[in-house]
């Protein structure tokens, strides 16, 4: 045993240098690597809502009709006839055409390579005044503080994040009483027996890796109703339904989720 130590001793001692080459090389890579695909999902995904879909545009219309309707509880606001508006995980910005003129608008995303093309985008909505984007997660919102939002909004999100139940704490810590959370995701297939195949090309998508490593860590196959009916509002209104969606290669996320919950 003592020789074997020794033999495996003298190894490391005469190789130290590369090992410590190998170990910095795996350091740069997995460091770069991330943010390589980080940004190519920036990318992905200016390319992919670059044009607007017109029947996605008119059931995001329809979810977000009522929103015309919440009356800010911050007076100053209240005069204005302005709403303070949070959305989580911004992304490159696609629902900015659905908010309530003069609304104000907070965002945050983990990815600051959405950055530009969420600025680019901004800049053709003058009727709402934008913030710059908070780096940060869903997660950790500490720099909003309590009891300052009158809508929350979360589209596409809580497919990619590993926290559901601590996002919900936020939301719910950063929402006025009777605030709105307004949420649509993509969702596991719940039809299994009329689609069972799209289930299993979703489990074996997710359960590769495949599908999370392209997509900045999406999962096919979750659905967060319940986290949300868990979560602590006092009213949630949420369908499950098939967001209309043409092209080929997406009807793997047709299964949507939609609704509204309350503070
Ligand atoms: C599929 S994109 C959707 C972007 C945009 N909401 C939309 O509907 O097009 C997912 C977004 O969630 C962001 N994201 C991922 N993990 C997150 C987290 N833990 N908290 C907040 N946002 C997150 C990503 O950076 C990305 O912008």
């Amino acid at each position: 045993m003592a020789e074997v130590d020794h033999q495996i001793a003298t190894w490391i001692s005469n190789n130290i240098l590369y090992i410590v080459l190998a170990l910095g090389l795996i350091w740069f890579l997995k460091k770069n690597v991330a943010n390589l695909r980080r940004r190519w999902f920036a990318y992905f995904m200016h390319l992919f809502t670059k044009e607007k879909d017109a029947k996605v545009e008119e059931m995001k219309k329809d979810l977000f009709a009522s929103m015309k309707d919440v009356v800010s509880q911050d007076p100053v606001l209240r005069k204005q006839n302005s709403i303070r508006i949070l959305e989580i995980g911004v992304g490159t910005g696609v629902n900015f055409s659905h908010y309530p003129d003069g609304s104000k608008l907070v965002v945050v995303d983990p990815n600051p390579h959405f950055k530009s093309y969420y600025n680019d985008n901004r800049k053709k909505f003058p009727n709402i005044e934008t913030e710059e984007i908070l780096v940060t997660t869903g997660e950790k919102m500490d720099m909003v503080p309590d009891n300052s939002i009158d809508v929350v909004v979360m589209t596409l999100v809580l497919c990619s994040v590993s926290g559901t139940e601590e996002i919900m704490k936020e939301i719910l810590r950063v929402l006025v009483p009777g605030g709105k959370f307004y949420f649509l995701e993509h969702i596991r297939e719940f039809d299994t027996e009329k689609h069972s195949i799209r289930q299993k090309i979703q489990e074996f998508l997710t359960g590769t890796g495949l599908w999370p490593f392209l997509f900045d860590g999406c999962c096919l196959n979750r659905d967060m109703l319940p986290a949300i009916e868990k979560a602590g509002f006092s009213k949630v209104n949420g369908e499950r339904f098939y967001a209309p969606i043409n092209s080929f290669f997406f009807q793997i996320i047709k299964p949507h989720l939609k609704g509204t919950a309350e503070k």
